[in-house]
C-alpha cells in the first residue's frame, strides 16, 4: 500500500518539521505506526534556515535514533561562547563550567534532511503538500485528520493526532474556546538573519551587546558564516542591501584585533521575536509539540531543542500506552514537559532582555543595567553557570 492510499493509523501527525520527523522516527523504532502530513514540499521543508545550535541531549538522542551519522562528521562542537560588550570580547567555557559539556553547530535543515532520509527509507508514510488539514473528534478515541492531497479529499482515521504543525499551524485551535490557557510576550524588536558563503571570523559564537542593537556571530560549516541583526519587527528586508548589512555587522562587531570577514550572501530573512506558551499542551485525542504549543526567543538557541525534548517524552508516553494499556505518562504529558519549557523560556527571556536594544530606553538606563549584567555574568563564576548549564541544556533530570 503506497503512502498516499493509506486510510487509518496509529498516529497522526501533523507537521514534517523536527518535532513531527522525530516523533514519527522514534514510533516507527518501537513498531508503531504513523503518518505525517506536511502543507510544504520536501525541497522548502529540507531548504529552511532556521535553529543551529544542538544541545548535548538533542545530539545524543538523534545518534540514538540512527540518524546521526552525518551529524557525527559535520557537525562543529563548541566548548565556549563569546559575550562581547564594550568593544571587548569576554569568553564562556561551557566545559570548565558544566562538567565538561558543550553545544553542537548543524544546520536544523540537515536534521531535517537526514530525518525525511530515513523516514522514506524505512517506508513510513510522510506526504507533502496536503492541503486544509482538519482535525476532528478529539475528544472522542477516533479522532479524523481531513485534508486534500493531489487534488483529492482524505481522510485518516487515528488514535491519537499529533500537533507538530508549528507556531502558525491549524492542530492548537482545534480545541474547544477555554480549554488551552496562553501566556505571551511580543518583543519590540526581530532579527535580521544572512547566510555567507565566507569562513566563520571566529571559531565560537559570538553574542554582542552593542549601543545600535544586538548582532550574533554563528556558523553552519568551516565555509559558511551565519550573521544576525537586531532589527525593527516588521523589518522590510527591501531596505537593507548586502552592503548596508555588512556595514552594520562591522560597526556592532567592531573589536580590537578582530575583523569580520565578508562573503556573498545567499539567504536573507526577518524572523520576529516572541515568547508563548499553551497550557496545557494536549487535549483528549491532541498532543500538541514544539513550536505548535510554545515559541522562545531565538536567543537562547532552545526552540528545536525544546520540540524534541517534547516528542521524546510524547514518544516514550505513546509507546506504553500501545503497548501495555497504561495511560499515566500520556495523562502526565503536559505536566512532564511544561517545567523545562518555562526554564527554557525563562533563559531566552533573560538572554533576549540582557541583550537587545530596548526602543523606549530613552535616557539609557536599561542599557546600564545590561553592561552592569554582562560584567558580572562575565566576572562571577556563578553567574557565568547559570548561563553555561542553561545553554549546554539542562540534564533531563534537573526539569
Ligand atoms: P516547525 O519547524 O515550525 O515545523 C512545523 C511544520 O509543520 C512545518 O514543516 C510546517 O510547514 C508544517 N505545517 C504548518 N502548518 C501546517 C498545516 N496546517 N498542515 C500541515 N503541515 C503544517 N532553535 C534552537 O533550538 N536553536 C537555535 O539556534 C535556533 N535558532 C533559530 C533561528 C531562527 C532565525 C528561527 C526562526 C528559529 C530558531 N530556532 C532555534 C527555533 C527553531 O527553529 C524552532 O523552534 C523549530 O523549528 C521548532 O520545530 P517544530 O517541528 O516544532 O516546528
Ligand atoms: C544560529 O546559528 O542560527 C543561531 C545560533 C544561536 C542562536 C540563534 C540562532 O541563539
Amino acid at each position: 500500500m503506497s503512502a498516499t492510499d493509506v486510510t487509518r493509523t496509529q498516529v497522526g501527525i501533523v507537521g514534517a518539521g523536527p518535532a513531527g520527523l522525530v516523533l514519527g522516527h522514534l514510533l516507527h523504532l518501537q513498531g508503531i505506526e504513523s503518518v505525517i502530513l506536511e502543507d510544504r514540499d520536501r525541497a522548502y521543508v529540507e531548504g529552511r534556515v532556521r535553529a543551529g545550535v544542538l544541545e548535548q541531549g538533542t545530539v545524543d538522542l538523534l545518534i540514538e535514533m540512527g540518524v546521526g551519522e552525518r551529524l557525527k562528521r559535520e557537525g562543529l562542537v563548541h566548548h565556549g561562547v563569546e559575550l562581547r560588550f564594550g568593544g571587548k570580547g569576554h569568553r564562556i567555557p561551557f566545559d570548565e563550567l558544566t562538567g565538561g559539556r558543550g553545544i553542537t553547530i548543524y544546520g536544523q535543515q540537515e536534521v531535517v534532511k537526514d530525518l525525511i532520509g530515513a523516514r522514506l527509507e524505512a517506508e513510513a508514510p510522510l506526504l507533502f503538500e496536503v492541503d486544509d488539514v482538519r482535525p476532528a473528534g478529539i475528544e472522542s478515541d477516533s479522532p479524523v485528520l481531513r485534508f486534500r492531497h493531489e487534488g483529492e479529499e482524505r481522510e485518516l482515521r487515528c488514535e491519537v493526532v499529533a500537533g507538530c504543525d508549528g507556531y502558525h499551524g491549524v492542530c492548537r485551535s482545534a480545541v474547544p474556546d477555554g480549554a488551552f490557557s496562553y501566556r505571551e510576550r511580543t518583543y519590540p524588536f526581530g532579527w535580521l538573519g544572512i547566510l555567507a558563503e565566507v569562513e566563520p571570523s571566529s571559531e565560537e559564537l559570538i553574542y554582542c551587546h552593542h549601543d545600535r542593537g544586538f548582532a550574533l556571530h554563528s556558523m553552519r560549516s568551516p565555509e559558511v558564516t551565519r550573521l544576525y541583526l537586531q532589527c525593527e519587527p516588521d523589518e522590510d528586508i527591501e531596505r537593507w542591501p548586502d552592503e548596508r548589512i555588512w556595514e552594520e555587522l562591522h560597526t556592532r562587531f567592531t573589536c580590537e584585533g578582530w575583523s569580520l570577514k565578508e562573503g556573498p550572501i545567499v539567504e536573507k530573512g526577518v524572523t520576529p521575536m516572541r515568547s508563548f506558551v499553551s497550557e496545557p499542551m494536549q487535549h483528549g485525542r491532541l498532543f500538541l509539540a514544539g513550536d505548535a504549543v510554545h515559541i522562545v526567543p531565538a536567543t537562547g538557541a532552545k526552540g528545536l531543542n525544546l520540540a524534541v525534548a517534547d516528542v521524546r517524552v510524547l514518544a516514550e508516553a505513546l509507546v506504553r500506552w500501545f503497548s501495555a494499556g497504561d495511560e499515566t505518562l500520556l495523562e502526565n504529558y503536559s505536566e512532564t514537559c511544561l517545567p523545562r519549557v518555562w526554564k527554557a523560556q525563562h533563559f531566552a527571556w533573560w538572554m533576549t532582555s540582557m541583550f537587545h536594544r530596548m526602543p523606549d530606553d530613552r535616557d539609557g538606563f536599561t542599557a546600564r543595567l545590561q553592561r552592569a549584567e554582562l560584567e558580572y555574568v562575565c566576572s562571577s563564576k556563578a553567574a557565568a553557570t547559570t548561563l553555561a548549564e542553561n545553554y549546554v541544556g539542562l540534564e533531563l533530570e534537573d526539569v
